[in-house]
């Protein structure tokens, strides 16, 4: 390939909504499957998951719920997921406990996953298709997770569709590469140089104000925020939390569902309760943030299934 082929192969990168009624033949499904795989990944580790959606109903649902009815049109659809639960499972198999690391594994499951199935992507492309990533996963993330059965230490980072375009193809602009290469330190953008990019990127936007578009997303009171709140109780469900302080064990606990707590001195340590209707945990230990944490964490067991 000369630099123009492969400047011309991106070029023709366009994400499709509308897919064509087509079976995706077998060998081109393991052609996507194998170029994920050979992704690089953070020290060999691996840590990613994808779950085809393969139940017509489920497709449909998931689209639904996410308000992405491509992962029914399209011809494959995964749901994309983070996931240490395997690592785990492979140095408990050989007897090695597993470390506390909950923020190191987020940042390094999302590159290990996002590498995974953008190699897929670009597969896919090589094979004539096209695609969609649907982040839209987020607005709908506890709902997604039970459908899926996802263990703890695992969460979906998105969907991605694959199939025959049913759409004109709709090359979209990119902000000035003078925007995002950085020479040996970062340079700050001059007001110039933003104005720029909202007049670079007008056109990918129906009313032609791109800001108004990202704010929808990114500002106060924007879509984001709320999957913040989602995405946080997730990921301390999921086991990815650190807690460091008293009251943020109190706010894990609260997000599990118990409001009630109780912590109290016993014999040379400290005995926690997490109580509410349905439900108590103790938890023992030499500090009280060490006793709740412990109560914590067999509610956090307990809790699996998504009821609180
Ligand atoms: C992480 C991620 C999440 C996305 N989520 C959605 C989504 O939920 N729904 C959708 O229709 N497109 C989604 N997209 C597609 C983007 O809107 C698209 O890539 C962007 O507009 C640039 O267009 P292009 O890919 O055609 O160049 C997502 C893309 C990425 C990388």
């Amino acid at each position: 390939m000369t630099p123009e082929d492969v400047k011309a192969f991106f070029d023709a990168h366009w994400t499709v909504r509308r897919f064509k009624t087509f079976e995706l033949p077998r060998e081109h499904l393991d052609v996507l499957l194998h170029a994920a795989q050979r992704a690089p990944t953070d020290a060999t580790a691996q840590m990613y998951s994808f779950v085809q959606l393969r139940d017509p109903a489920l497709r449909a649902r998931i689209g639904e719920l996410t308000g992405n009815p491509h992962f029914a049109a399209a011809s494959v659809a995964f749901v994309v997921c983070a996931d240490v639960y395997r690592l785990r499972r492979v140095l408990e198999a050989r007897g090695y406990p597993y470390g506390k690391w909950p923020a190191a594994a987020v940042h390094f499951s999302i590159g290990d996953a996002v590498m995974a199935a953008q190699n897929m992507l670009i597969a896919a492309e090589m094979l004539g298709y096209r695609g969609c990533w649907i982040g839209g996963v987020l607005s709908a993330l506890p709902e997604v997770m039970e459908l899926l059965a996802l263990p703890e230490l695992v969460f979906p980072f998105a969907g991605l569709v694959v199939g025959v375009p049913d759409e004109a193809p709709k090359s979209r602009p990119r902000v000035a590469r003078s925007l995002i290469l950085h020479e040996d330190r970062y340079r700050l953008p001059t007001g110039a140089e933003i104005e720029g990019a909202l007049a670079d990127m007008a056109p990918i936007t129906a009313r032609g104000d791109w800001a108004q578009t990202l704010a929808g997303y990114f500002a106060l009171g924007g879509t984001m925020e709320a999957r913040d709140v989602t995405l946080q109780a997730v990921l301390a469900r999921q086991g990815f939390s650190h807690v460091r302080s008293f009251d943020e064990a109190f706010a894990r606990a609260e997000t599990l569902g118990f409001a009630d707590l109780r912590v109290r001195r016993r014999g040379e340590g400290f005995e926690a309760w997490l109580d509410r209707v349905e439900a108590a945990h103790r938890g023992e230990g030499n500090s009280p943030l060490q006793a709740l944490l412990e109560a914590i964490e067999d509610a956090s067991q307990a809790a699996h299934g998504w009821e609180g």
